[in-house]
This record gives C-alpha cells, structure tokens and sequence, in this order.
C-alpha cells in the first residue's frame, strides 16, 4: 500500500467536472490578468489555458499553480491542444496582436481575424455549449467574426465590449463627485474604441440625472468640463499603452465580472458586445455594445435605452464604422 492509500481511506470518488470551467486562450498580459481575476475572486476555481507559445503557456500554468494553496481547490491545465478545453462553460478569447504606441484597434483587424480561424472551431469542437467572450481587438468585429465562423446563436457569442470603457467612466466620475465608482451610474455604449458613446442623458446618481442638474452636460458648453471625461475614456487605453505598453488589470477585472455574470447566473445588466441590427434604427448587421442582461445562457435581454437624437446618430456612425471595416475583412 502507499503511503496515499494508507492515510486515506476512499468512500466515494471526488468529482471531477466543477461546473464552472472556463478556457482562456492567450496567455499574454490580458489573458493571465482574467485568469488571476477569475481565480482570486472566486468566480471559478477551474481553468484550462491555451496558447501557441509551449513554453510561455507552461510557465505561466506553473506560476498560477504555485498560488493554489491560496485558492480554493484550483485546478489549474495548460496545453496548446485544444482538447484540454473540452466541457468548458465559457472561452475567452484574447489571442493575438496588440496595439503598438500610436495603433488604433482597428489596425489590428485582420490579423486577429486570421487567428480567430484557427481559434474558434477548436473551441466550439471541444466546448459545444459554451459561451463565447472575445476579448481580442478589435473586439466588436472580432466577435462578429467569431460569431460567423462559430456557428453558434447570437446569444452565445459576446465580446468584452464597452464593459471596460464603461468601468473607466465610472472611476472618472467618481473622482468629479468624490463618491465610489459604483454608486456613479454611466454607460459607454457603442464601439470599443475610438467612436463610442457616452450617454450623457442617462447619467446619474441614486437616480438624479446630471442632466437635470446641469442642460449642458458633456456638451462643448459646458464650463465644468464633464466632456473631458469621455475624451479621457477613448484616450485612456492610448495612454496606458504608451505608459507601460499594454493594459490589462482592468479588462482582467472586466471580463471576470463578466464570468460572474454567465456563471452565477447573476442577470446583471453589462455594456457588452452584441449583435445590435435592428436596435435603435440600426440597420447593419454589426456588433456593438449595449446594456445586456447575462446568465448561464449567455445574453437573454438588451436594455434600449432612452438615447437623445445626438447620442442615436452617434451609435449609427459606429455601426457605418464597423460594417466598413468588416467588408475589408478577408475570411
Ligand atoms: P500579448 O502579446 O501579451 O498576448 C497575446 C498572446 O496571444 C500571446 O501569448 C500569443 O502567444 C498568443 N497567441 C497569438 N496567436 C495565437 C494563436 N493563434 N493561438 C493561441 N495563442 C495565440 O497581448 P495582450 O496584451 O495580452 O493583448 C491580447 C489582445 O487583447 C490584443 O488584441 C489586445 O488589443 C486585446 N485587448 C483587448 C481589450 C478589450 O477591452 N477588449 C483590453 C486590452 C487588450
Ligand atoms: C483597452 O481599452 C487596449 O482595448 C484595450 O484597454
């Protein structure tokens, strides 16, 4: 006998399948802080990673596998075959290229999108019913992407979206009115990127407009500056770029709610990446963010909010965006 099967004495085998397991391919600076989020806040214990790069993959498994002793019962694999996905309840997809100093997301279209083909049936194969969240940019086009070569329902293919933006208008927020972030109620709509949208009639505490309070909010009239604000979201993924060279706590913290979200079966409302054709006029057939419910079933209701006619053209001028850029596309 083994010193195992002498200190234990088995009455039934522990289960294996932990019901929350998630895959996350691309273990770069974004992938590894939704692992770590995932992970340290208790959203799953189970993780698969993948990524091309054999060796990186292993030391970055072998890293989170050192902590296990400060999460509960983590189970922590890594390969570059697929089939260490298999039974996954969501896959997160960050492969791929970055922003360069100066890139937009955009620039980076169509190589991620050649990824995505490699990406994508692998994942389905292995992880039939699972929720897709593509966090790769250009976000909005790459789910898109994704979504076609998936072949899965559009409820079941989300991108990360204006989750993030949404989050960093909130932080801005609080710090113009010195309370926390999550009492400041602010929503990004749109694209990911360059030509979102801040809906700056909606925006609110405990259910005061700042609208009400000041007409001239977020417009070029408006000597308290809150236009500043949303000029500081579209720049402020620019500016940690050239800081440090990537983001990625933020969007780690993003996508793990996210996974709250799908997990928990929570059905709380996230800015994410939908299919938005037939939303608010829109009339092509494109992915952008609105406020969407999540549950274990992915997304089941979008929130069409009261937009002011400014605020309506502007999430139309997104969409004539991203269907320009999708027929440059070559799958
Ligand atoms: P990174 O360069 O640190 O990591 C990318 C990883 O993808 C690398 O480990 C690489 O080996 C892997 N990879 C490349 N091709 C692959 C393939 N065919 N199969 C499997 N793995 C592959 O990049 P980082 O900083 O992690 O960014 C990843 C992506 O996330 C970028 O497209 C970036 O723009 C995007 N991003 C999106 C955000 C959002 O809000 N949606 C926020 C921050 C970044
Ligand atoms: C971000 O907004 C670069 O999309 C990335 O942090």
């Amino acid at each position: 006998f083994s010193t195992k099967d002498t200190l234990l004495t088995s009455v039934q085998s522990p289960i294996e399948n932990s019901g929350n397991k998630v895959t996350v391919v691309g273990v770069g600076a974004v992938g590894m802080a939704c692992a770590f989020s995932i992970l340290t806040k208790g959203v799953s214990n189970d993780i698969a990673l993948v990524d091309c790069v054999a060796d990186k993959l292993q030391g970055e498994m072998l890293d989170l596998q050192h902590g296990s002793g400060f999460i509960e019962n983590a189970r922590i694999v890594a390969s570059t075959d697929y089939a260490v996905t298999a039974g996954s309840r969501i896959c997160i997809v960050t492969a791929g290229v970055r922003q360069r100093e100066g890139e937009s997301r955009l620039d980076l279209v169509q190589r991620n999108a050649d990824i995505m083909k490699q990406i994508i049936p692998q994942l389905v194969k292995y992880s039939p019913n699972a929720i897709l969240l593509i966090v790769s940019n250009p976000v909005d086009i790459l789910t898109h992407i994704a979504w076609k070569i998936s072949g899965l329902p559009k409820t079941r293919v989300i991108g990360s979206g204006t989750n993030l933006d949404s989050s960093r208008f909130r932080f801005l927020m609080s710090q113009k009115l010195g309370i926390a972030p999550t009492s400041c109620h602010g929503w990004i709509i749109g694209e990911h990127g360059d030509s979102s949208v801040a809906v700056w009639s909606g925006a609110n505490v405990a259910g005061v407009r700042l609208q009400a309070l000041n007409p001239s909010l977020g417009s070029k009239n408006d000597s308290e500056g809150w236009g500043e604000l949303h000029k500081k979201v579209v720049d402020g993924a620019y500016e940690v770029i050239k800081l440090k060279g990537y983001t990625s706590w933020a969007i780690g913290l993003s996508v793990s709610a996210l996974c709250k979200a799908i997990l928990k079966n929570t059905r709380t409302v996230h800015a994410v990446s939908v299919l938005v054709e037939g939303f608010h006029d829109v009339k092509e057939e494109v992915f952008l963010s609105l406020p969407a419910v999540l549950g274990e079933n992915g997304l089941t209701d979008v929130i069409i909010q009261p937009l002011e006619d400014s605020e309506k053209a502007k999430l139309q001028k997104s969409a004539q965006i991203m269907s320009e850029v999708l027929k440059g596309v070559k799958l």
